[in-house]
């Protein structure tokens, strides 16, 4: 399928404001893809989101969500904040925050959480903890990983510890999907026993 054909009409709108401020970061139409399905599934819930960039992601999980679902992305740039803002300008159940991603805490539990600027724990910093912030079976997802093709997966030349930590978290069901020839996805759940 090409990659921007039948962009609904929010995403089209996220994409234009990305390429009018030069941003080249947003998410991938593949993930899009993905984050639409994820969001149609949580029904009547509320759906978080680190790292808004220009809302193209965002834009995705609101074209796949449910009338009663509600959206709340942070970003610590102002310039991308402002932009996503107005593209989610009189969409009501969509609120951006500005400023640093942990201020997205204020409205967890999530029943879907994609992580795209901060908590992922891919630099120096700790990843969030799933069971604070997720509500119990909630899911969470982050992209922007080489596809594995070893185990354990590398990351320049040394074990992934990123990604393993995900994968091999003890409260959480998680497996990596490969959505292009080079770009997975960690997809998770919390699992709640009992
Ligand atoms: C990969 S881009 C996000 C793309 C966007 N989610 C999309 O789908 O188009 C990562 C974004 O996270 C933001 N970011 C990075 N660190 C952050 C932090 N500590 N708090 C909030 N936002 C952060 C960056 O400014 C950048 O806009």
């Amino acid at each position: 399928m090409p990659e921007n054909d039948d962009l609904p009409a929010v995403v089209r709108r996220a994409v234009a404001a990305a390429a009018s401020t030069g941003f080249g970061r947003s998410c991938h139409p593949a993930q899009g893809r993905l984050l639409r399905l994820l969001a149609g599934g949580v029904e009547g819930g509320v759906i978080g989101e680190t790292g808004t960039g220009c809302g193209v992601g965002l834009a995705w999980l609101a074209a796949g969500a449910g009338p009663g679902t509600t959206l709340v992305s942070v970003e610590r740039d102002p310039g991308r904040h402002a932009a996503a803002a107005e593209v989610f300008d009189g969409v009501p159940n969509v609120t951006l925050l500005l400023g640093d991603w942990r201020e997205l805490a204020a409205a967890a539990p999530f029943d879907l959480l994609a992580l795209d600027g901060g908590g992922q724990g891919k630099d120096t910093e700790p990843p969030l903890a799933p069971r604070r912030w997720l509500r119990p079976h909630g899911t969470l997802v982050m992209d922007d990983f080489t596809p594995m093709s070893s185990w354990p997966p590398v990351f320049q030349g040394e074990p992934d510890a990123a990604r393993l930590h995900w994968l091999r978290h003890p409260d959480l069901l998680a497996t990596e999907l490969r959505l292009t020839p080079d770009l997975a996805t960690v997809v998770a759940r919390l699992v709640v026993s009992g």
